[in-house]
């Protein structure tokens, strides 16, 4: 029996623009995903965050019911439409009271608040002002960073900056699939070093109020689909534009040189200015990673057998990156299509704790969709997800054992939730929730993961 070690941490984890809705309730501005939404075509069914699962409104029994299933820390997002509607300038009361009465809800049940600053949800007027490809879009961003974190900060001890910015950037700007829907690679490239600029700003910022902060990084294990040389490339490639184009400034304050010979087509660099890659590499007391499935990868397109086919062409989240092909993996998918390889999470781990310096990681985010429904006696059994989650754990389990600093895990999600251009037709909760009551339903797997958070089992 494997046991995870004293003091780590358990939570799970949502994001404002998922869960809240009440859109238009005091004060709230638009964001870029509440424009994006609206629009015919770009989410399935055509379904918004506007009402979601009503958090805004019934925040106390959500977290009521996070005590009761013992979590230990909860990971959530601020929404800077409402707290700050226009991007800038001062404050909008009315939103700030609600995070602040969510945080006090949540040290009087004895969980720990873990705020994301960005979660994906510009203000729409610095969307049109140009949004991320511009570097004032940074300056916004830790703005507004410094004014909400000395509001909150009497009450919590840690702040992440953004959340998966290579989706910010490469899914927002570069295949559209994201708000606020563009398709243009380079501006997809300025948009992810003027990301990172707003992270090292606002860190800054964090850092010298004397709170903790880091930021969360969405990483894959990405293999070659053999050794031959074409294949071997393709991974390079793509783990260049997905893991090291954010891990490399962040952590080590420079770009990739390989990856920028692979931009040279898109971009020359000449967004960058001279000191901002000292700003971006900040030291961090934390790095999130999120971790859900691996990338295998083939230089030989014509062997992709995911639908992607040649994965740079227009309207891709990699540019340069014609040549390139995924492929499915051989083990089980989720309700996502995604491969379910948990091995590929002790890889991620170990391979950031060799090639980065240390610092200490949580795992923000891991878990999966799958399609579950309540059964005749309103019980909603995802044993698929408890095996997820298991094999996950003990893939945590395994990098510990091999001296990787990770000193907790958050669950993705805590409910069903708006899955983004998914729509609310993909459920990653461990609560499931009716869209049409708003009843939350502990599944299976909040029970298992209580019972694990309580010492009860073990993975
Ligand atoms: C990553 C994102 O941070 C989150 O918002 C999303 O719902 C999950 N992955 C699942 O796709």
């Amino acid at each position: 029996m494997l046991e995870l070690p004293t003091g780590f941490l358990f939570g799970a984890a949502t994001a404002a623009y998922q869960i809240e809705g009440a859109a238009g309730t005091d004060g709230r501005g638009p964001s870029i995903w509440d424009t994006f939404s609206h629009e015919p075509g770009r989410v399935l069914g055509g379904e918004t965050g506007d009402v979601a699962v009503e958090h805004y409104h019934r925040f106390r029994e959500d977290v009521a019911l996070m005590a009761e299933l013992g979590l230990q820390a909860y990971r959530f997002s601020i929404s800077w439409s409402r707290v700050q509607p226009d991007g800038r300038g001062p404050l909008n009361q009315a939103g700030v009271d609600f995070y602040s009465r969510l945080v006090d809800e949540l040290l009087a049940a004895g969980i720990e608040p873990w705020p994301t600053l960005y979660h994906w949800d510009l203000p729409q007027p610095l969307e049109d002002a140009g949004g991320w490809p511009e570097r004032a879009t940074a300056e916004r961003f830790a703005d507004y960073a410094g004014a909400i974190t000395s509001v909150l900060g009497d009450r919590v001890g840690q702040w992440t900056t953004l959340n998966e910015p290579w989706c910010s950037a490469f899914l927002g700007y570069g295949s559209g699939v994201h708000a606020p829907g563009r398709q243009d690679p380079a501006a997809a490239v300025r948009a992810g070093h003027h990301l990172m600029l707003g992270h090292g700003m606002a860190a800054n910022l964090i850092r010298s109020a004397g709170h903790k902060v880091g930021v969360t990084i969405n990483l894959y294990d990405v293999v070659p689909a053999s050794e031959r040389e074409i294949d071997l490339e393709a991974a390079r490639r793509i783990d260049g534009l997905q893991n090291r184009f954010f891990l490399d400034p962040v952590l080590l304050g420079s770009y990739p040189e390989d990856v920028i010979a692979d931009l040279a087509d898109v971009t020359d660099f000449s967004h960058v200015r001279e000191g901002d890659l000292a700003v971006i590499s900040t030291p961090l007391d934390i790095l999130g990673v999120n971790y859900y499935t691996r990338h295998v990868v083939t230089g030989d397109p014509a062997n992709g057998d995911d639908g992607h086919g040649g994965a740079g062409g227009e309207g891709s989240p990699w540019p340069g990156s014609e040549h390139v092909g995924f492929l499915k993996g051989e083990l089980p998918l989720t309700a996502m299509g995604w491969e379910i390889h948990a091995d590929g999470l002790t890889r991620v781990l170990e391979r950031v704790a060799r090639e980065y310096p240390s610092v200490p990681l949580y795992v923000t985010e891991n878990g999966a969709a799958f399609p579950d429904e309540p059964d005749a006696d309103g019980l909603v059994r995802d044993p698929d997800r408890i095996g997820y989650l298991d094999g996950h754990l003990r893939a945590c389990r395994s990098a510990i054992d091999a001296g990787v600093p990770l000193k907790g895990y958050f669950c993705w999600s805590l409910f069903d939730n708006f899955e983004w251009s998914w729509g609310y037709s993909r459920r990653f909760g461990l609560v499931y929730v009716d869209y049409e009551t708003q009843t939350r339903t502990p599944k299976s797997s909040a029970y298992w993961y209580s019972d694990l958070i309580r010492g009860r089992v073990a993975v």
